[in-house]
Formats: C-alpha cells, sequence, structure tokens
C-alpha cells in the first residue's frame, strides 16, 4: 500500500448545526479538527525533531500572519452598522496592525519571534511558497464574497483554536530549551488574547445562528476556516519534496503530432496483453468456450455468448499452452465479471482477479510475457 496523508475524520453541516450555540458548535469542530493530533505538531513535538529542523518549518509562516488581517478587515467591512464594527471585530483589526505602529504589528512580532529563535535571515526572506500562499489567499478572497457573519466564523474557528496551537508552539519551545521568554512571546501573547478575539467574531455570526437557513450558512463557513487553517500547517510540515519530472509529457499533444504521442501522457505499469486464448469459462456450474483477447495481473478480457451479471464469481480455465514453455501447466483463475464490453468480435465480459494466490501470479506473468502488449 502506498503512503497516504492522513486526513480529520469527515464533519458534515448537517452534524454541526446540531450544537445549540456558535460555542459549542466550534468546539465541535475543534475535536475533529485537533491540531494536537495534526502532523506538523506531532512531528514539531518528536524528540527526533531538531531546533534548526523546526527553524525552517517555522520561516515561512510569518506570510499567513501578514495577510490574516486583510481577511479579518474584509470581514469588518462587510459589517453594516458602524456600532457593530466597533464592538466586534474592530479592536482585532487594530491590534494586527499594532495600533499603527510596526513594531507592534502581529506581522513584525512573528519576525521577531523567528529572529529570536534563531531563525537564518535567508530563510526569512525566501518568496512564499504557493502551498501557504494559496490558503491567505483563499481566506481573503472568502470574507470578501460571503457575508460578514459567514466570514467571521471562518476566522472565529482559527482564533479558537489558535489558542491551542499557540501554547502547544510556547510549551514546546520551553521545554526544549530552544527559545527566551522573549522569543515565545508571540505564541504566549496569543494565548491570551485570540479568546477576545474569537468573541468578537462570534459576536458577528450568533444572532444568524438563531435561524435555520442561516446557520447552515455559517457551519459552511467554520468548516471552511478549519479546513483552510488545518492546511496552513501541512504547508509548513518539512515533507519530502517530489521531485519534479524530467519533462511535461502532455505538452506534446499540443504540437503536431499530437496522436503520436497520446500513448506516452502517462506510463502504464501494468497494460494488457494482446492475445486469442481458447480457454473454459466456469460460471455457476455450467462451463462454456470461450477465448482470451486481453490479459494481466489484475484480469482478464474474454469473448463469449454468454451475458452474466455484473459482479458474478466466475473461473477462467486456461489450458496448458505447449508453445509458452513454463506455464505449460493449465491455469485457473478464479474471477469477478467487472463490466461487459461490446467488442468488435461479438459480446465480451470483463473480468477482474481481485485475489490472485502467488503461485498462480507468477505462472500468469509467465504466460503475459510471452504475449505482446495492448496498446
Ligand atoms: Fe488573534
Amino acid at each position: 500500500m502506498p503512503p497516504l496523508c492522513t486526513r480529520v475524520t469527515d464533519l458534515t453541516v448537517t452534524e454541526l448545526v446540531k450544537e445549540p450555540s456558535i460555542l459549542l458548535a466550534t468546539s465541535r469542530l475543534a475535536q475533529v479538527y485537533d491540531f494536537a493530533n495534526h502532523q506538523y505538531f506531532v512531528w514539531a513535538r518528536h524528540p527526533d525533531t531538531s531546533l534548526s529542523e523546526y527553524r525552517e518549518s517555522q520561516s515561512i509562516y510569518w506570510n499567513f500572519v501578514e495577510h490574516f488581517s486583510r481577511a479579518l478587515t474584509a470581514v469588518l467591512a462587510r459589517i453594516g452598522p458602524m456600532v457593530t464594527r466597533q464592538k466586534t471585530v474592530y479592536s482585532n483589526v487594530a491590534e494586527e496592525h499594532g495600533y499603527g505602529e510596526h513594531d507592534r504589528s502581529h506581522w513584525a512580532t512573528s519576525l521577531s519571534y523567528l529572529r529570536a529563535i534563531g531563525v537564518d535571515e535567508r530563510l526569512i526572506a525566501r518568496e512564499c511558497p504557493a502551498r501557504l500562499f494559496v490558503t491567505h489567499e483563499s481566506l481573503i478572497a472568502y470574507c470578501l464574497v460571503q457575508p460578514a457573519e459567514i466570514g467571521a466564523a471562518a476566522l472565529a474557528v482559527i482564533e479558537y483554536t489558535h489558542i491551542k496551537i499557540a501554547t502547544m508552539l510556547a510549551h514546546n519551545m520551553f521545554d526544549r530549551f530552544w527559545g527566551d521568554l522573549g522569543a515565545q512571546q508571540h505564541y504566549r501573547f496569543h494565548a491570551e488574547i485570540d479568546s477576545e478575539h474569537a468573541l468578537g467574531l462570534f459576536a458577528v455570526s450568533e444572532e444568524g445562528w438563531k435561524t435555520e437557513s442561516q446557520r447552515r450558512r455559517i457551519a459552511e463557513g467554520m468548516l471552511f476556516g478549519a479546513q483552510v487553517w488545518w492546511s496552513v500547517f501541512e504547508a509548513l510540515l518539512p515533507r519530502d519534496i517530489i521531485p519534479p519530472s524530467k519533462q511535461d509529457s502532455i505538452l506534446p499533444l499540443f504540437g503536431p503530432d499530437a496522436l503520436a504521442h497520446r500513448e506516452q501522457v502517462v506510463d502504464r505499469p501494468y497494460p494488457r496483453h494482446l492475445c486469442a486464448l481458447p480457454v473454459t469459462l466456469s460460471y455457476g456450474g455450467a462451463e462454456s468456450a470461450a477465448t482470451v483477447v486481453g490479459i494481466n495481473r489484475f484480469g482478464c478480457q474474454l469473448v463469449t455468448p454468454l451475458t452474466l451479471p455484473l459482479d458474478s464469481e466466475v473461473t477462467v480455465l486456461i489450458p496448458a499452452i505447449d508453445s509458452v514453455a513454463a506455464s505449460a501447466a493449465p491455469l485457473t483463475l478464479h474471477g469477478r465479471v467487472r463490466s461487459r464490453p461490446e467488442t468488435h468480435d461479438g459480446s465480451g465480459l470483463c473480468i477482474e482477479f481481485p485475489a490472485l494466490p502467488a503461485a498462480t501470479h507468477e505462472q500468469l506473468s509467465t504466460l503475459c510475457s510471452a504475449l505482446r502488449t495492448a496498446s
């Protein structure tokens, strides 16, 4: 089985709207999107993770901090009444911008935190990679397009869960002796103020939570925020980089020899082998003659007058074939009908062999290697 990225359990809007308040819904969401179990934080807190690796992973995060304030400002802009703006999101926006003082802006404090833990200036100066800028640009666009209570719900989830994230990172840096108190200030500070920020954003959405249709839209906003926020930390993961391919196999399809290149767009590790093998097909105790026209380790296509239902169990008996010395023994292949293609030879059956024993597998590959490959 190839390695798969982990993801959170699905949580639907329908489940989320069952919660009586937006605060409880956010808490439910934080159980599903539990950042303590996010791969990035599991990695960051792992004993084998070194400070230099951690520095590198954190070095791009300031880009998100710089632009998060724009999403917040978009929510502010979408709130009509001045009084509501002042009571809810305004102080958060002002604080993000350091009340006009550069050094107090969260962007500046996040940069000074990076420098305090010793992040190399060259790492900080790197251009923001697409994996990260796609996150803040998505949030900004969402908050500009959606009504204030929906954008606010997306950002409230971020503020709420950031309390745990900031606490985790501050504790980790302290426990690992990676940063002094000054270095941790950025995260300690956030652990304290983000509950106020979350409450201000909840206040924008809580009226809408009382009506059913609005509540569903707000829940969508919350899920949007949680999912984008989750992917921010995926972007920080020090994952293995997939090396670029040596050439783009799609481009030749736009040239004069497009047809000649069609088969080379993707590699086919297990192509079908063409043949015309007379076989016996057995189904429900009855046997009939058939001809296999294509075969590989996963299954075969055969021509037969029989029309069998999908998923029916069949056995394909390939007799001993003298011309293929190593497979000079009959092969019994159990499979299931997966489709019924019409072929120029008449009706056909595509049969998958879902569980071939290892010995049969070997015999089958010997047989296939003597056949030509299908295009
Ligand atoms: Fe905040």
